[in-house]
């Protein structure tokens, strides 16, 4: 990227400070203000970032009003289409698509990386059988930051490299193993002859007493919800995971760290919340009610699955998805789902209304997501556990990034004080 010329003025109480201009290679103009304190003695204010970037990244863009996703300048629509997960993932990890040797030898990697420690399956007794399995899937991915010592100094790009391969390859064996462990099953050891989704789903249904196969068509949905979900770029989750990585912490618990964040129902956890939304809605003559709940002011309850913070036309993620519902639903011979009934009247009703069109309030990928998810036999407990699974390269491949960045510095944000100042300290007789 050639150097910018550009400047912008700040001028203020009779100081000017001129900030430099950076022009990326998509998106906006970003004014670089590193300096701004330095120069200016003020600080920028601006909670959520909603104006902020927070870093340079090459891995994944977004063009919020034209709906447009990008990883390394791929559209996310070919990639559902005609790739895979783990091509994705190569993609997202090392900038290119690989040749069919270097993803035959990835994917070996990944493969033979799916089991766990023994020791870790202690983990989960401790954990109470109605835990939510996001809640055992943060502690059990945090400790893995207490086995796997050899691939935890960060300063060794070898040891990031291998950190990395096993973080993809192991976060599905865990979220199977908390399910198994939910529902009171024998956990399902990882098996390297099939792959990366039909693995996931066999870990999570097949039981010792019986065989079990796969089928093709279930895997190739659960691949493309990974592949959909792989990376989003500074998002909430994806910010942790860099701020919390910018101190040079322990990589395992960085990405616990990002699950954490994923959890809440404004971010990851809203699939979850959605598809309870629509079984709360039940049948599409409720539909208005809830509607007339969403836009009312003085109601916190939000439409789950609608808006997005940088997608102000549509999310392009919810297209296939919504495709994928179809097919899926079709393929298992499910034409009747009144869930899939009252979301696509929802989806009609909502875009046709003034407030949501106003507000630029479009379906976004969760809204298909559990759908699918149900369809397929999972609990609404592990759709954010599933995101979790798809989301880990994502965040794998922006900590990546950020460690072997020389320009790297940790993270520490400044604010807008509006507390006390200096007081004197009151003996607890005299206040
Ligand atoms: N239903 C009803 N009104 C909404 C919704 C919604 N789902 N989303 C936003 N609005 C309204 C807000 O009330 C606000 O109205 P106002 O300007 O009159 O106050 C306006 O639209 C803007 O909303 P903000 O919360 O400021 O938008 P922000 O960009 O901060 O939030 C978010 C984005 C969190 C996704 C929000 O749209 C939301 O809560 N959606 C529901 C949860 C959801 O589906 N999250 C999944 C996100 S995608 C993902 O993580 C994969």
């Amino acid at each position: 990227m050639a150097e910018s010329t550009k400047t912008a003025t700040l001028s203020f109480e009779g100081k000017t400070v001129d900030l430099p201009i950076r022009t990326p290679t998509a998106g906006p103009d970003v004014v670089d203000i590193s300096k701004l304190y330095a120069q200016g003695g003020v600080f920028t204010h601006d909670p959520g970032y909603t104006s902020t970037s927070s870093c340079e990244s090459k891995i994944t863009f977004i063009d919020g009003d034209k709906g447009e996703l990008l990883h390394r300048g791929y559209p996310i629509d070919q990639l559902a289409q005609k790739s895979h997960y783990l091509e994705v993932c190569y993609l997202l990890l090392y900038g290119d698509l690989p040749t069919a040797a270097e993803l035959e030898d990835f994917e070996s990697r990944v493969t033979n990386h799916t089991m766990v420690h023994e020791q870790m399956h202690n983990f989960f007794r401790g954990f109470r059988r109605d835990a939510h399995p996001m809640a055992t899937l943060v502690g059990v991915v945090g400790a893995m930051s207490a086995f796997y010592h050899d691939s935890t100094d960060i300063s060794d790009p070898w040891q990031r490299e291998v950190a990395s391969i096993r973080m993809i390859a192991k976060v599905p064996t865990i979220a199977a193993m908390a399910y198994k462990y939910s529902i009171g099953q024998p956990f399902v050891y990882p098996r390297n002859d099939i792959d990366y989704a039909a693995n996931f789903l066999r870990m999570c249904f097949a039981v010792p007493a019986e065989d079990y196969e796969v089928d093709p068509i279930m895997a190739r949905a659960m691949d493309r919800i990974f592949t959909l979900h792989a990376d989003h770029e500074q998002n909430a989750s994806t910010s942790t995971v860099r701020l919390a990585s910018s101190s040079g912490a322990n990589p395992f618990a960085c990405i616990a760290a990002g699950i954490a964040c994923l959890w809440g129902p404004a971010h990851g956890g809203a699939n979850q919340a959605c598809l309870e939304m629509l079984r709360e809605i039940g049948t599409p003559d409720r539909i208005p009610e809830f509607i007339a709940r969403a836009k009312d002011k003085d109601d916190p309850f939000r439409l789950m699955g609608f808006g997005h913070r940088v997608y102000k036309n549509f999310d392009p993620r919810a297209k296939v998805m919504k495709q994928s519902a179809d097919e899926v639903l079709d393929l298992m011979g499910i034409h009747d789902n009144p869930t899939l009934q009252v979301a696509k009247e929802l989806e009609r009703i909502a875009l046709e209304d003034e407030y949501f069109v106003d507000k630029k309030l479009y379906p976004n990928v969760d809204f298909y997501s559990g759908i699918i998810l149900d369809a397929m036999g999972f609990p609404t407990s592990m759709f954010t556990p599933i995101f979790a699974v798809s989301r880990t390269v994502g965040w794998v491949s922006q900590w990546k990034e950020m460690i072997s960045d020389p320009a790297m510095k940790i993270g520490r944000p400044r604010q807008l004080y509006t507390g006390h100042t200096r007081r004197d300290y009151v003996d607890v007789e005299n206040r």
